[in-house]
């Protein structure tokens, strides 16, 4: 077999490589490393990455756990959404669905929570504001995080993953108290 153009030098791969690409390559490697590196290091130190775990559900399954709560802390309503206010240490649960973020949660300052959210259709983004946390939230999955809130005030939901015409209005509280 031929070719139309065979190559002059028949060991084209055994050419020396150029210094200015061996420098290249060289910045991608270690440019590689430090972004790899990153991620450890700023779920430590950037605090904005919380740890979680995550447990397979259902919606129907979660559903129950949320109305439960629901049915047993809610203290008041806002804008027509039940405030629930869960004792302290206990697991507390949020849902996501097309388009809010239910119920609204009132928590104490300097208390831990077992906070659990999950979506009810499809992929949201839970996103804390103005404290900047974010987590993605999926049908079929329970993601658990160990919370303590620790300054009093009025927090918002938006949901930072596009899920279709209402996602701009996908909004939701946490109320932190003393
Ligand atoms: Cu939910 Cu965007």
């Amino acid at each position: 077999m031929t070719s139309i153009s065979p190559p002059s030098d028949k060991h084209w791969w055994k050419e020396p490589i150029e210094k200015a690409e061996l420098i290249w390559i060289a910045i991608v490697v270690v440019w590689g490393i430090i972004l790899t590196l990153m991620m450890p290091f700023w779920h430590v130190y950037g605090k904005q990455n919380l740890s979680s775990e995550a447990y397979k559900t259902t919606p129907e399954v979660y559903m129950k756990k949320v109305q439960a709560g629901v049915d047993q802390y809610t203290v008041r309503t806002d804008n027509g959404k039940p405030v629930v206010k869960p004792p302290v240490g206990s697991d507390v649960y949020m849902l996501g669905r097309l388009w809010e973020w239910w119920p609204v949660l009132e928590l104490q300052v300097g208390q831990s929570y077992r906070l659990h959210l999950a979506s009810m259709d499809w992929q949201h983004g839970w996103s804390l504001q103005p404290a900047n946390l974010n987590v993605q939230v999926l049908p079929g999955y329970d993601m658990v995080m160990t919370v303590t809130p620790n300054k009093v005030g009025e927090y918002s939901i938006v949901c930072n993953e596009y899920c279709g015409i209402g996602h701009h209005m996908m909004l939701g509280k946490i109320h932190v108290v003393e």
